[in-house]
């Protein structure tokens, strides 16, 4: 079983190009279900949670090809509805394929997604909105039955909280339903307006992506098309966090600041300079970091929840202590034990984490908990004086795009090691 590691404190310089938006890349590929055409996809990562979409995709009985970063899905027959319970246990958000498979087919069979390492991960507002859209869901054996015996019809809808998935969910559903689909209290996330482009651009009507409420018109019928996925905002949290915490200074090229702005607002207080232009963005670290009072996650565009990992693993040797409070999760300190091996000084509560500076890590021997907690771990690894060996790496490679090259590249003594 492959490992990552790491032997530490060398201070990271270089320059960077960041990968697409796993968060956005996921809903995409679902929406080429709609699509009786061909779909190229650019700026695609190497993600396992990308090969398990092509998977899911090619189950139903559309084409799929890859070239480098570009996938080409034909999706002029499909064949089939149902997801197996093993791509579905795979990946949790193959539950946004659902209203996608529905659009196409009028019906779709899927596996209750399960919890994950973040806690329950319920269902129930893709669920209860699907069933305003006409959709009749039986639930048997722990698995979904969906089906829309008239067809998807427009429907007024009010998220009860604003669900990244569950937004999507409502989106694909309702890009060829029939009549209007209004979202209230829809989710603002970035990779929601990238789904909408995605989709506009092969001939649905959906306005309001990024505000509160979003407009879907049903299309008569969609056609294949061209995009390219934005790159992801998390990815680049991360590597700013690896150089932070190194004392390095890098530069990062093809990122979006106006995606970025929560996050890059905690690393500026916590004493790190970033200068931007365009695309790129340069992060200098401070001689030692400064703490973060309190670091709060909130829906976009709020500070995203996915960076707390990346923030929490920075601030362990930052001068004096930080809080940082998880409002979207209710399980998402899983991995700070993990820090703690490397001599972090970490106590969580609920939802409550309290970081209190050390002046430097130790490697250790740790293990991934789930995809940022991994990435978290990295950091650590990379600040920490002598080894640090990672396990369970299967759960950074869902969100990264080859994080062992990236960082040698800016000059981390970092490896894959067979144990
Ligand atoms: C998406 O998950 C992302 N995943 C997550 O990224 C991200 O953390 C999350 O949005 C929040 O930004 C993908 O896009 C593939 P939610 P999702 O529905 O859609 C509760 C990563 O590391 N909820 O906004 O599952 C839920 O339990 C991953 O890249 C319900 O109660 O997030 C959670 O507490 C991790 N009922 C909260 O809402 C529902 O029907 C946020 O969930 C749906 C969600």
């Amino acid at each position: 079983m492959s490992e990552i590691l790491i032997n530490g404190a060398k201070k990271l310089f270089g320059e960077i190009d960041i990968q697409g938006a796993k968060n956005s890349v996921l809903p995409v590929l679902a929406a080429t279900i709609l699509c009786p055409g061909e779909c190229v996809v650019h700026n695609c990562p190497h993600l396992s949670d990308v090969e398990t979409s092509l998977k899911i995709l090619t189950q139903l009985g559309l084409r799929c090809e890859r070239q480098d970063n570009t996938v080409t899905v034909n999706g002029v027959h499909i064949s089939g509805y149902k997801i197996p319970e093993n791509l579905m246990r795979e990946m949790r958000s193959s539950v946004v394929f659902l209203g996608a498979i529905i659009g196409r087919t009028g019906k779709a069979v899927i596996s209750s997604p399960g919890g994950c390492e973040l806690g329950p991960r319920p269902i129930d507002l893709h669920l209860s909105s699907l069933r305003r859209m006409g959709v009749t869901i039986s639930e048997e054996h722990g698995f979904l039955y969906c089906e829309a015996p008239e067809g998807l019809k427009g429907a007024e809808i009010h998220l009860s909280f604003p669900s990244v998935g569950a937004t999507e969910n409502i989106i694909l559903a309702a890009a060829t339903a029939k009549g209007l689909t209004v979202i209230h209290n829809a989710a603002k996330e970035p990779e929601i307006s990238d789904l909408a482009d995605f989709l506009n651009s092969a001939g649905a009507r959906i306005y309001g992506c990024g505000s509160d409420t979003v407009y879907i018109h049903g299309a008569e019928r969609l056609s294949g098309t061209e995009h390219t996925i934005i790159p992801d905002r998390i990815v680049a949290a991360t590597y700013m966090a690896c150089a932070a915490v190194t004392g390095g200074k890098i530069k990062i090229n093809s990122v979006m600041p106006s995606h970025m702005v929560s996050v890059l607002s905690v690393f500026r207080e916590s004493g790190c300079s970033i200068e931007i232009s365009g695309k790129s963005l340069i992060i200098t670290a401070p001689k030692r970091l400064q703490r973060v009072p309190t670091v709060r996650s909130m829906v976009h565009p709020g500070f995203p929840t996915d960076a707390g990992p990346l923030i929490i693993a920075m601030l362990c040797v930052a001068d004096g202590t930080s809080v940082f409070v998880e409002n979207i999760f209710e399980n998402r300190f899983r991995y700070a034990d993990e820090l703690i091996r490397l001599g972090a000084k970490i106590k969580t509560e609920g939802k409550i984490a309290v970081i209190e500076g050390v002046s430097s890590l130790s490697g250790a021997g740790c293990k991934a908990t789930d995809l940022r907690g991994g990435a978290a771990l990295v950091c650590a690894g990379l600040a920490a004086g002598g080894t640090t060996t990672i396990g369970e790496i299967h759960h950074i490679e869902r969100g990264y795009d080859d994080i062992v090259g990236t960082l040698k590249k800016l000059g981390a003594d970092i490896e894959y090691t067979n144990t």
